[in-house]
């Protein structure tokens, strides 16, 4: 990774009114492989090679907050195979960006169900958080065994426990203590939320985060996509009119 700027393709972006949080659901690894004839193991490891070109390009152009959708909790029912692949390449990849992250002054995070990863997984994935928790150039989230819905339960369950001892009044649970307990708390919400492979669907992702959310779906397949197409939606995002239900 590098972090120079004023790259041509970057000309024409408003660097003053950049999405402070993206979020990306990375879908069409399979459908990538398949139509190349390869299995769909090899599609995440294209997919993988697609995240480190979003992750510096997110970087370099001054992204705040970037949290990548990199498995859910629904993925846990794909065949046991294809689990186990997964979980091998994401260990794999937090070994070998781990350098990377904190040369560039990258701060990972994890967001998700993080105790039903594998043990070997936790590890790795701890040591690259431990690595770059004093970054402040850029936070970047990756969602594992994420689903919304558990994230919203677990917020729930924290609330009630805090209500019955006597730390929270019931009438003071209002939109902002539901939101300080997320997995997101003190993350502003996405600006920008971006789907590759053409699915018109939120997969369980962000349910209350992205209230307000401008929504871009892109047909390209997630390892097709990139820098170039990243930026481009970046600037179709500027030229939006957001309204947040006024006029
Ligand atoms: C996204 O690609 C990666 C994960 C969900 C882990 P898919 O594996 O869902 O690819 P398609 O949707 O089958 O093409
Ligand atoms: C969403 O993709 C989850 C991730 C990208 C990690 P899926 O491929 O799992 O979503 P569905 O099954 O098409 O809704
Ligand atoms: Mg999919």
């Amino acid at each position: 990774m590098n972090s120079k700027t004023n790259s041509a393709d970057t000309a024409g972006l408003d660097i003053e009114n950049l999405p402070s949080h993206v979020a990306i659901i990375m879908d069409g690894n399979g459908r990538w492989a398949k139509k190349r004839f390869l299995n769909r193991i090899q599609g995440h490891e294209k997919g993988a090679q697609a995240v480190r070109k979003v992750v510096e390009a997110a970087r370099e152009i001054g992204i705040s907050v970037l949290t990548l959708y990199a498995f859910s909790t629904e993925n846990w029912q794909r065949p046991k195979n294809e689990v186990i692949a997964l979980m091998r390449l994401l260990k794999k990849f937090l070994a070998s960006e781990k350098q990377n992250l904190f040369e560039n002054n990258i701060r990972l995070n994890a967001i998700g169900q993080i105790e039903r990863l594998p043990g070997d997984v936790r590890t790795a994935l701890q040591k690259a958080m431990d690595a770059t928790r004093h970054n402040s150039g850029m936070l970047f989230n990756l969602a594992l065994s994420y689903g919304a819905r558990s994230e919203i339960a677990l917020a729930v369950r924290k609330i009630a426990e805090k209500t019955v001892a006597g730390e929270i009044d019931p009438g003071g649970i209002t939109d902002k203590v539901v939101a300080e307990h997320l997995y997101t708390a003190r993350m502003p919400d996405p600006d920008l939320l971006i789907r590759t492979s053409g699915e018109m669907r939120i997969s369980n992702f962000l349910l209350w985060q992205i209230a307000y959310t401008e929504i871009f779906i892109t047909d390209s397949l997630w390892p097709d996509f990139g820098r170039a197409e990243f930026i481009k939606i970046i600037k179709e995002y500027q030229s939006r009119e957001r309204r947040f239900g006024k006029v």
